[in-house]
């Protein structure tokens, strides 16, 4: 049967009814897939899954979120919706906006967009609103002129957003036949980190899997502020993704951290942009560098121990590597030979690098 979205496909476990016209690109259903050369870099015998949600239809998690928050504004009636974004999120609402035909306004950082991201809003048609701060500005803002104009907020804080997210754990427990021991994500506002969480202890009430997985959120050192135990004013990451300080899912998140067992930990710039170009180089999987923040993570608690050998780890990648291509390149500044167009400077390049 042809695939048409995830609301359709988890039309039970969603708050829809027959008659709710779905605005839906397909989303969802993403790969996961085991990683086969990793694993033996870091000496021990764990088994490690990606969850490769680039692989939505703006490249992104969001997606998940967005078909159900967006469905939601069109059945109430909305003919706008806004959101503040860090980019992935903005991309998201201005694809799922143009498919609904209805608008969308998205307030994002001035400069600190990932140049994909933006080029997804432009092109979708949205109004895009750049602000001289940060995401967390764009955050205070969007809330507080939802009560002074008629648009929807899409953000995770509209509670159909984790309702669409939490499918992403469904998956994860009908593909490896039971949930895994442990899901590292990046975290920027939690709402995802969340999501999963709600998605796992659903499907474990339901009988569909024998335990729950310990949840492990990973952040970016200069935004950290789970990890340094308060809201940060000025969050600083070359992951912009998850450049946020004040985290909109903070309570929602220690609740996943406790009742889970898990934790949160920080990596530094450098360790987050080393396993993106590790898991490209190694394994051929291309994520953005928020992304990479899960397996960066999962990869040194595996060495240290702190997961432990013989445990099942899912890492979620976020997003795809495309939507940051400035970053990318910028780590690959010897990768380029140039030569004239004859055989033998082909040949000479191909012989001197095998
Ligand atoms: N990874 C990517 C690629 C993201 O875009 C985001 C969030 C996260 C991780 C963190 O997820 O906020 O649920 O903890 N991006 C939002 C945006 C903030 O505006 O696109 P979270």
């Amino acid at each position: 049967m042809r695939y048409t979205g995830l609301i359709e496909n988890y039309r039970d476990r969603l708050p829809v009814d027959d008659s709710t016209h779905l605005i839906s690109l397909g989303e969802g259903n993403t790969p996961l897939i085991r990683l086969e050369n990793i694993p033996a870099t870091l000496g021990k015998d764990v088994d490690i899954y990606v969850k490769y949600e680039g692989l939505n239809p703006t490249g992104s998690f969001k997606d998940r979120g967005m078909t159900m928050a967006v469905t939601k504004a069109v059945e109430s009636g909305s003919k706008a919706i806004i959101c503040a974004s860090t980019g992935n999120t903005s991309a998201s609402a201005a694809a799922y906006a143009a498919r609904a035909g209805i608008k969308a306004f998205v307030l994002i950082p001035e400069g600190k967009i990932a140049l994909g991201k933006l080029a997804q809003a432009m092109i979708h048609g949205a109004i895009i609103i750049q602000i001289k701060g940060n995401f967390d500005d764009g955050m205070r803002l969007v809330k507080e002129v939802a009560d002074h104009a008629p648009v929807s907020i899409v953000n995770s804080i509209n509670p159909y957003r984790l309702q669409g997210q939490k499918t992403a754990a469904f998956e994860i427990i009908e593909e490896l036949g039971d949930a895994p021991d442990y899901h590292c994500l990046p975290v920027g506002n939690a709402g995802n980190i969340s999501a999963h969480w709600m998605g796992y202890k659903e499907y474990f009430d339901d009988g569909k899997a024998t335990n729950k997985p310990k949840m492990v959120g990973y952040q970016a050192a200069g935004a950290a502020p789970f990890i340094k135990g308060e809201m940060i004013d000025e969050p600083e990451t070359i992951a912009t993704a998850i450049r946020i300080g004040h985290p909109q899912s903070w309570d929602l998140a220690h609740t996943v951290e406790k009742e889970s067992n898990g934790w949160f930990d920080a990596l530094t710039d450098k360790e987050i942009l080393a396993a993106q170009k590790l898991l490209t180089e190694k394994e051929g999987i291309f994520c953005e560098p928020a992304s990479a923040t899960s397996l960066a993570g999962a990869m040194r608690d595996i060495k240290s121990g702190k997961i432990p050998e013989g445990s099942k780890i899912v890492c979620t990648l976020t997003g795809h590597g495309l939507k940051d291509p400035d970053t990318a390149i910028a780590q690959c500044k010897d990768a380029m030979i140039n030569i004239n167009p004859v055989m033998d400077e082909v040949r000479d390049a191909i012989l001197d690098n095998m």
